[in-house]
């Protein structure tokens, strides 16, 4: 997400460490403890905030945390949070690169994706947070029943993560090129996609798990 750099967004995030975790490595194994929660969902590329804030206050017993790269957009997405109170949310304003060094082996339940940056061009499909490079990152860090949610309205994308996923023998749960044709109140709308839905443009959502999930009759 572009944005101009805004000043008061470090001295922001600096104030706030009650919900900002500078160093992330330091809280290893420990989220779940510091949020008080069973269940830890992360969200990578959160923008402005809108799906982490929303998640948190419908699932107010599961842990959520944010992570976004562009400490101009995390301090928006910070401030919602803060006028929130919840205590169920942190949020790291950094690269997703670094992301197995942040969480223990199979300390994440689940994580979301939404409408990650498409990187269109070839030369750049490794920056997606799609991409097999990512996706070994999360095998380690997410639980054994723990699962990626995606959404995107990006076809390129959307079929190019498929494909990863599928090479590195993830397990669909579920899939939907149009989401938003049913109401789900169980699942927030973001910026990027209030945007697309105000379009009428499809969203697009698959569910991958790490290995082959109990069918509930
Ligand atoms: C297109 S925006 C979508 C924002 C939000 N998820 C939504 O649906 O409205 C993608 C965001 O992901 C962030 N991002 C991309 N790659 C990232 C990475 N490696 N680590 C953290 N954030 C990243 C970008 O800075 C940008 O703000």
């Amino acid at each position: 997400m572009r944005m101009r750099k805004k000043q008061w967004a470090e001295p922001f995030l600096k104030e706030h460490r009650e919900i900002v975790i500078e160093n992330p490595n330091e809280m290893k194994g420990q989220w779940r403890h510091k949020l008080n929660c069973e269940s830890l969902h992360v969200e990578i590329g959160s923008g402005k905030g809108d799906y982490w804030c929303k998640m948190a206050d419908i699932f107010e017993q599961d842990g959520w945390i944010g992570i976004e790269k562009n400490r101009s957009v995390a301090a928006v997405a910070v401030k919602k949070a803060v006028s929130l109170e919840n205590k169920n949310m942190l949020f790291i304003a950094l690269d997703a690169q670094n992301i197995d060094q942040w969480f223990d082996e199979e300390e994440v339940n689940v994580l979301h994706l939404n409408f990650s940056d498409p990187w269109p061009k070839k030369g750049n499909h490794k920056r997606r947070l799609s991409h097999s490079n990512f996706l070994k990152k999360y095998e380690k860090i997410l639980s054994k029943d723990g699962t990626i949610v995606m959404k995107t309205d990006n076809k390129d994308l959307f079929e190019f993560s498929l494909v990863e996923f599928s090479k590195n023998n993830w397990f669909m749960q579920d899939i939907s090129v149009d989401f938003r044709r049913n109401i789900h109140d169980e699942d927030a709308i973001s910026e990027y996609e209030a945007k697309f839905m105000a379009l009428n443009q499809p969203i697009y959502r698959v569910i991958f798990s790490k290995k082959q999930l109990e069918v509930r009759e």
